[in-house]
């Protein structure tokens, strides 16, 4: 079932993403060669506290960390841990907070230092599929629209979209109705309404789209070895088009 929510709800949900936004913010800062991925994660959680919210993925299915950090092959669910981050290296850092009983969720992959061209064009084509998907997120249009304009943005530049994992509605609960695939037909599945708020999240291989799942039951990783880039925001659908609840003022 869908939840609608009103503008009283969309409001909290807006107060929220900017928490998410200004967390990814101020990681952005910290993160270069030698910092290790538990060391973010600290950094998120105290930052989120400070804010009166709680990281919302903490004990998520017994998850351990705060947030997800997932590095280079790895898709997203990457556990923060003694790893440290190295020059050239991609890392995708999710967060979610829950405040006034609604969550957000929000992804951006960052660059540590230096990165290859390859690497480069691989985060801005992703961004690009999230960009495309939230503005097809229209009232009047159907799911499938934006499942397939991500999917064709990723496509047409030689990436793939994975598969088996979606985005999803977002509100009372971190994961609602309806899943967002990111890809999927023109013109086909849920009609979309005003008042649905949805967590677009392409996960874009620059190989195929087959994942697996580590030892640690967590992380998710291209089953190639290639490298995969994981943006998110949390998105209203309102009368005024797509609204993005989990920008920062300044691009990340
Ligand atoms: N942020 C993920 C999502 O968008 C959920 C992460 S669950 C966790 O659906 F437990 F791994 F944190
Ligand atoms: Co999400």
């Amino acid at each position: 079932m869908i939840e609608l929510k009103s503008e009283r709800e969309i409001r909290i949900i807006r107060e929220n993403g900017r928490i998410v936004a200004l967390t990814l913010s101020y990681l952005k800062e910290k993160i270069k060669s030698g910092i290790k991925t538990i060391e973010l994660d600290k950094l998120a959680e105290e930052f989120i506290l400070k804010k009166n919210a709680i990281p919302a993925f903490k004990g998520y299915r017994g998850y351990a960390g705060n947030i997800c950090t997932s590095i280079n092959n790895e898709v997203v669910h990457g556990i923060p841990g003694e790893r440290a981050l190295k020059e050239g290296e991609i890392v995708s850092v999710d967060i979610g907070v829950l405040k006034n009983g609604f969550y957000a969720d929000g992804a951006w992959t960052f660059p540590v230092g230096e990165i290859s061209n390859q690497a480069k064009r691989l985060l801005e084509v992703t961004l690009e599929s999230l960009e495309a998907g939230i503005s097809q997120s229209i009232a009047g249009n159907r799911l499938g629209d934006i499942s397939y304009a991500v999917q064709s943005i990723a496509e047409k530049n030689g990436y793939s979209v994975v598969r088996d994992l979606t985005g999803h509605g977002i509100g009372r609960q971190m994961h609602e109705d309806p899943p967002v695939p990111n890809f999927g037909s023109p013109g086909t599945g849920l009609l979309l309404k005003e008042g649905m708020i949805l967590a677009i999240e392409p996960m874009v291989n620059a190989g195929g789209y087959e994942i697996k799942t580590l030892e640690d039951n967590w992380t998710v990783v291209t089953l190639d070895g290639s490298l995969s880039a994981h943006f998110e925001h949390t998105v209203a659908i309102t009368q005024n088009g797509a609204e993005i609840l989990t920008l920062p003022e300044e691009p990340f």
